[in-house]
């Protein structure tokens, strides 16, 4: 297909995500990709420093996970999987609780980051219905995001777009993110909150608020309210759509924080950019609270592909690509070129602040825009003109490249940054 024609046949049949059509961008007609880069219908390069929104961490139809679906392709597609199970799931149940934080004992299946928040939050509020309290309040941070259906949304402080549905959404008060400096009023703020309210769970991105510009809380603040809220019998729901598998550096950003959740939620990098696949995992003591003679104490939530062979396949390999020596060292070297040029992005005229963890890199302009604005569209070009594909949040512009970046393409990406910088957009 020409890639006219492809435009043309986009702009009469298509409705894209977060996108307001009368205004928006053409958008970029991609070809196919590999290996760390994205192209288009002229054959141009673009280097992919998102990771296709934290997903293809192992580059772009990677041979080992694309040998791990075409394997499974001629096994099982898919199968109902109420009442039924099969290898793959079985085999990536077994890996993922090998790897998750220790207290992390079942997984439950699903397809998307939204969802998997989606099965949490039920599973909370269901917990303690189970267990005879009405518990009906969650408790979020403030900017989080956590996906796009309703429970999610609810959750979410990143509103902004959320303008119709306020008044549908559950009962969620926020909490500002923890830090070193505001933990000890946090924690008196947390008990006031819990003395009033029937508080079902605490939701939380460990680490790193991805979608509030890569912002990051502190590991331990974090821990002391995680301790608070488990002395209260609050469930505390880690949010690891964005952060989990390597991101921040350790395998989850739960493996930092002394206090392990008690249910995670797992999408994205779950299987390299290549399958719709997500995960909610929780403890052993929150599956007993389902475990019961009755039915109707049992989790009734389900969708068609849950499990979906395919998808636990490549999962498994992805999981077997991120445990390998040559991934973890890949990490540990992304990381420490991050830490290495962060002193040199603090200190230019027109930065206002740089943070990194793991492998997220953030550099925040000293300059005011629209989340979603023109000059948003005037950055993402600049950067894309150059063949660098980034999508700037604010005014911050960040990356989160795939674990196979190599030396020279980091030392790429900061020079085009650095270059941006200089450049008279900014002026
Ligand atoms: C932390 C977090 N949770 C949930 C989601 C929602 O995931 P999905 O877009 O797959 O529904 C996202 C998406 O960016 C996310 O960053």
């Amino acid at each position: 297909m020409i890639e006219q024609e492809l435009l043309e046949d986009d702009a009469q049949y298509i409705w894209h995500p977060l996108t307001q059509h009368k205004t928006a961008m053409v958008p970029k007609a991609i070809a196919s990709a590999a290996g760390n880069y994205l192209y288009d219908f002229q054959g141009k390069p673009y280097f992919d420093a998102i990771s296709s929104w934290y997903t293809c961490s192992y580059g772009h139809t990677n041979e080992v996970l694309t040998d791990a679906i075409k394997k499974q392709v001629d096994k099982l597609h898919h199968v109902v999987f109420a009442g039924m199970t099969h290898e793959p799931a079985t085999v990536l149940a077994k890996k993922l609780i090998g790897i998750l934080p220790y207290n992390q004992a079942k997984v439950f299946y699903s397809e998307n980051g939204s969802t998997s928040v989606e099965i949490a939050v039920k599973m909370a509020f269901q917990y303690h219905f189970n267990r005879g309290e009405k518990r009906h309040v969650i408790i979020a941070l403030e900017n989080g995001f956590h996906g796009d259906t309703f429970g999610a949304m609810s959750v979410s402080g990143l509103s902004v777009y959320n303008g119709p549905f306020e008044d549908l959404l559950m009962e969620v008060l926020r909490i500002p993110a923890p830090t070193s400096d505001n933990i000890e009023s946090l924690l008196a703020q947390v008990v006031d909150i819990l003395k009033e309210n029937k508080v079902a769970a605490f939701i939380y991105e460990p680490l790193v608020q991805g979608a509030a510009a890569m912002q990051l809380n502190d590991a331990t603040a974090l821990c002391q309210l995680l301790r608070i809220f488990k002395l209260n019998g609050v469930l505390n729901i880690a949010d690891e759509v964005m952060t989990g598998f390597g991101k921040t550096g350790t395998l989850f950003a739960s493996d930092q924080i002394l206090n392990k959740p008690d249910i995670m939620c797992l999408s994205k990098a779950l299987t390299g950019g290549i399958m719709p696949m997500a995960i909610t995992s929780t403890t052993q003591e929150v599956y007993d609270a389902f475990y019961k003679d009755e039915l109707a104490a049992g989790f009734f939530h389900g969708h068609t592909y849950s499990g979906n062979p395919l998808g636990c396949a490549v999962a498994s390999a992805a999981i077997d690509l991120l445990v390998s020596p040559y991934i973890q060292q890949q990490i540990d070297r992304i990381a420490n070129s991050h830490e290495n040029i962060v002193g040199s992005f603090k200190a230019h005229k027109n930065v206002a602040a740089v943070r990194t963890r793991g492998i997220i890199l953030a550099i925040d302009i000293d300059t005011t825009m629209e989340r979603y604005g023109n000059m948003r569209n005037v950055i993402f070009n600049w950067f894309w003109e150059r063949g660098v594909f980034l999508r700037p949040l604010g005014n911050t512009i960040y990356i989160v490249p795939p674990f196979t970046t190599t030396s020279a393409e980091l030392d790429m990406l900061y020079d085009t940054m650095f270059c941006f910088l200089d450049c008279d957009i900014l002026t």
